[in-house]
């Protein structure tokens, strides 16, 4: 099925604005439907959850479709949908609420290809308790992170192993379900960030063998959040913080306060709009399934010419070499300008390219790069062959 980029750029407003947009690793533009969906639901009577009052059902019926959007999107359980302010906090709750059943002595293994998000957390649950932190190392030539080097250091006191689905820097995928079969033979669960790969590809929690997965929808086109994605089972033996009075069933427990109504409203936008990103048939998941295969040939393409108009200036060094699939971001410095003020004269010629670390502060200091990074360019759903020569042209501009 072709993909039409100037169908999907039509319906995201922020592109009036001008600027070539490759910051969407930090997070997308918003199709209009997305912000309608968000504004809409302010617009209308909504209430606490409930089934008495018509405003009270509209909450229940945002929350509960919100949770069918993303079950679909992932191949996940409805019912073990949690939502949250971000993935780093529902990192940090989650953390918390399993770390009260470790015991010193007992082991947890994260990854230096990681976005701390899904490092922090597991260490500051961890050392109170006298709980061992392993990290696995990535090969910093060619930004992949091998099985072995999780799979080496479990043992039979390894409780949880945190591990990307792709590296918000490089875009490197580490194989999951070959991790999540060596996590699992060692009876550890596996907890999955899949920040960074869920806007690229159609994604099957179970499949990865993800005990957790954890995305964000404000980087697949919706708003600012957090999804954590979880058999409903494995759920209800898991027991977070909460207050006495609020709700104890699963998913519910997870979710502190009130729910972001507005927000799920335009999270279930994005999953709707992400599955008709192409025309096809079928239900939300199929749909879905045909958008994510589209979506992947035109990024792959759009990566190509980046990757090929950058290669041909004199002075642009590429980070990591990756042998396997990855997500179209791309990750480069310049011989003769630091990144910092790469980032800034590529933004004062509409090209939006920025660079740092990006959180994945130990993969930056492990690639060599220290803490200010490189440049980042994402390709997005809206990036087109226009956006592209821009950057090319902008970097052959300030690298000479
Ligand atoms: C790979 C990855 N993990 C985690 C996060 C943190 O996500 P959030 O902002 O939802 O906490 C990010 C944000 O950039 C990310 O790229």
């Amino acid at each position: 099925m072709t993909y039409d980029v100037a169908a999907v750029r039509a319906h995201f407003p922020a592109l009036e604005e001008g600027a070539a947009h490759f910051d969407g690793p930090g997070g997308a533009q918003v199709p209009g439907l997305v912000a309608d969906a968000v504004a809409g639901t302010l617009r209308a009577a909504v209430s606490n959850r409930g089934i008495r009052s018509a405003a009270e059902r509209r909450a229940d019926d945002i929350v509960t479709g919100a949770r069918r959007a993303v079950a679909d999107l992932l191949a996940g359980e409805p019912g073990g949908v949690v939502f949250g302010r971000s993935m780093t906090q529902l990192t940090y709750d989650m953390a918390r609420a399993l770390a009260k059943e470790w015991r010193p002595g007992d082991e947890v293994v994260v990854t230096t290809l990681d976005h701390d998000a899904n490092i922090r957390p597991w260490v500051h649950a961890a050392e109170p308790r006298g709980v061992t932190v392993r990290r696995a190392g990535f090969d910093p030539a060619s930004g992949e992170l091998e099985v072995e080097a999780v799979a080496g250091l479990l043992t039979g006191r390894t409780r949880l192993v945190a591990v990307t689905a792709a590296s918000n820097l490089l875009g490197t995928r580490p194989d999951i379900p070959a991790i999540a079969e060596r996590v699992h033979a060692a009876g550890a669960l596996l907890y999955v960030d899949g920040v960074h790969l869920t806007p690229h590809s159609l994604v099957d929690a179970g499949r990865f063998g993800a005990d957790f997965y954890v995305c964000s929808p404000y980087k697949f086109l919706g708003p600012h959040l957090g999804v954590l994605a979880a058999d409903p089972a494995l759920l209800r033996t898991i027991h977070p913080d909460k207050l006495l009075a609020s709700a104890d069933a699963v998913p519910e427990r997870f979710e502190l306060g009130t729910l972001p109504y507005e927000l799920l409203a335009g999270t279930t936008a994005a999953v709707d709009f992400l599955a008709r990103l192409v025309p096809g048939k079928g239900s939300r998941r199929e749909r879905l399934a045909v958008s994510m295969a589209a979506l992947e040939r035109h990024e792959r393409a759009m990566l190509e010419r980046l990757e090929a108009g950058l290669a041909g200036i004199a002075g642009v060094t590429f980070h990591g070499s990756p042998r396997r699939d990855r997500t179209p971001t791309t990750l480069f410095s310049l011989d003769r300008v630091a990144p910092a003020d790469a980032y800034r004269l590529l933004a004062e010629r509409g090209v939006n390219a920025p660079a740092g670390h990006f959180y994945a502060l130990e993969c930056s200091r492990g690639l060599g790069l220290g803490d200010a990074g490189a440049i980042r360019a994402g390709i997005a759903p809206y990036t087109d062959e226009s956006d592209v020569d821009r950057l090319v042209e902008g970097v052959r501009e300030i690298a000479g």
